[in-house]
């Protein structure tokens, strides 16, 4: 068209010039007045011709450029649907991989409804806790909701606890925890309410190779004795009983004492402290004496009651007032034993106390050393040994010879009364973690200032 346009303009001109030339030289004057007109007439279409063919041509570059701007526009949203369908390809497997990663760790539980069970987180942070089954689906851990098999798992359990009907015989194991821990933390061990009841020992594995709990009543552990070379665990175990007593809800008072006062200073500011936490030899002496006259004290007290009562919690039952539960505890007792007077006061003690609510629980290395404390040593109805330097040391608490191949700190072997010996990983507590918590307690019971440490007593004792 526009080319079209162009030839017709450049002809014309051509053409006109042509005219004008033969007109002025050639013709007459009314051939040149003819000529003339028909010059104009010419000019004017010929001009008219001219800007036809330039709007054209501005027309077909707009056009031009308008059709490249909707090319480039529609090859840009192309490009980002391609990168939307990619993400959302990619969220679709990341979301299929967690789910398969946490659908690979539920277990169908498969203990009696209302029982205690201990989960165990997956991962780098593993830790393990005991969980009520009342509480929601576990999510193994993290921040999101149950998945549709976990929740399935769950409504099992709901109709298993309703009475509908039973679980398919087609359950995944347990998920019991079925190897021994190389360290087990005491506060994921106590109960919600922990009590003078449920003294925790550490946990062992059951005959499926299952971790339990080792649990008893303050009142069946009684005098206890702790035994292991230096190193394995003696001390924390010491304070893993301490705190729990320390806690616990009931009447009880402690009397700490600890050469080093490496252990139970922990415990400075306990609410339960019978007297200030004792290093020094004259100290022990002194509180293991008054001790003793507070046995007698409550021996004549449980003998005003007729019939005797045979315990501290069937006197508490009868009594006015009632007397609190009274602990010795003593950290690397086998040196202070060598000491005559604190033998002979401990003695007294550990043969009679048990009645009247006082119990001894003593640390020590090497209890066949101190030969002055036999009586005592046959009088612990509770005995934990850790590590021991070779079988005739593991013999001395345990009469036989395992704990000497014992390799980890915190495993030992208990024997607690009406009980085998059991194979025990003992609690782990941190002193920040009892420091924390004694706060606590402190704030639940009330500040209480232990009673000052005694004048030692005359160096020959009536006893
Ligand atoms: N129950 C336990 N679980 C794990 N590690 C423990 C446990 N008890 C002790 N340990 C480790 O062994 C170290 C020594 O323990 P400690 O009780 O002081 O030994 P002991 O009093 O027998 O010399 C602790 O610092 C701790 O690292
Ligand atoms: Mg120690």
């Amino acid at each position: 068209m526009l080319k079209f346009f162009n030839r017709v303009t450049l002809l014309g001109f051509v053409g006109v010039l042509a005219a004008m030339v033969y007109a002025h030289f050639v013709a007459g004057e009314a051939v040149a007045r003819a000529v003339g007109w028909t010059v104009y007439v010419l000019a004017g279409v010929l001009t008219l011709g001219a800007s036809l063919g330039l709007v054209a041509w501005g027309w077909s570059v707009v056009e031009r450029v308008r059709a490249a701007r909707a090319a480039r526009r529609q090859a840009e949203v192309e490009a980002s649907l391609r990168m939307r369908k990619l993400e959302a390809e990619a969220a679709r497997a990341e979301a299929e991989a967690l789910r398969a990663r946490r659908e690979a760790q539920v277990y169908a539980i498969t203990a009696p409804a209302d029982h205690q069970v201990f989960i165990s987180d997956a991962g780098s942070g593993a830790s393990w806790r005991p969980a009520h089954l009342d509480a929601r689906a576990y999510a193994n851990g993290l921040p999101v909701p149950p998945t549709p098999l976990e929740l399935a798992t769950w409504d099992r359990w709901h109709s298993v606890r309703t009475g509908h009907p039973a679980t398919p015989a087609t359950e995944a194991a347990p998920s019991l925890q079925t190897a021994w821990p190389e360290r087990v933390r005491l506060l994921d061990l106590l109960p919600d309410a922990p009590s003078l009841h449920e003294i925790t020992l550490g946990i062992t594995l059951d005959e499926q190779n299952r971790q339990i709990p080792v649990v008893a009543p303050l009142q069946r552990l009684v005098h206890i004795g702790v035994g292991g070379s230096s190193g394995w665990g003696k001390s924390v175990f010491l304070q893993a009983i301490a705190f729990q007593l320390a806690v616990a809800p009931e009447a009880v008072e402690l009397a700490l004492i600890d050469s080093e006062l490496t252990t139970f200073d922990v415990f400075s500011s306990a609410p339960c402290l019978r007297y200030p936490v004792a290093a020094e030899e004259r100290d022990a002496l002194a509180i293991i004496h008054d001790l003793a006259g507070e046995m007698r004290r409550r021996r004549d007290l449980f003998t005003a009651l007729s019939p005797m009562p045979p315990n501290l919690a069937a006197y508490n039952r009868r009594a006015e007032e009632p007397l609190p539960y009274i602990v010795l505890m003593i950290d690397e007792s086998t040196a202070l034993l060598e000491e005559r007077a604190i033998e002979k006061s401990l003695r007294q003690i550990v043969l009679k106390a048990r009645k009247f609510g006082l119990f001894a629980v003593l640390g020590g290395q090497d209890w066949k050393a101190s030969t002055l404390s036999t009586t005592i040593r046959n009088q612990f109805s509770t005995r934990v040994q850790f590590k021991a330097l070779d079988e005739q040391q593991s013999r001395v608490l345990l009469r036989r010879p395992d704990a000497a191949y014992i390799n980890r700190p915190g495993r030992g072997f208990a024997v607690i009364p009406g009980r085998d010996v059991v194979e025990i990983q003992a609690p782990f507590i941190s002193s920040k973690t009892i420091l924390r918590a004694l706060e606590v307690t402190r704030r639940r019971k009330g500040e209480k200032s232990p009673r000052p440490i005694p004048p030692p007593p005359p160096s020959r004792s009536p006893e």
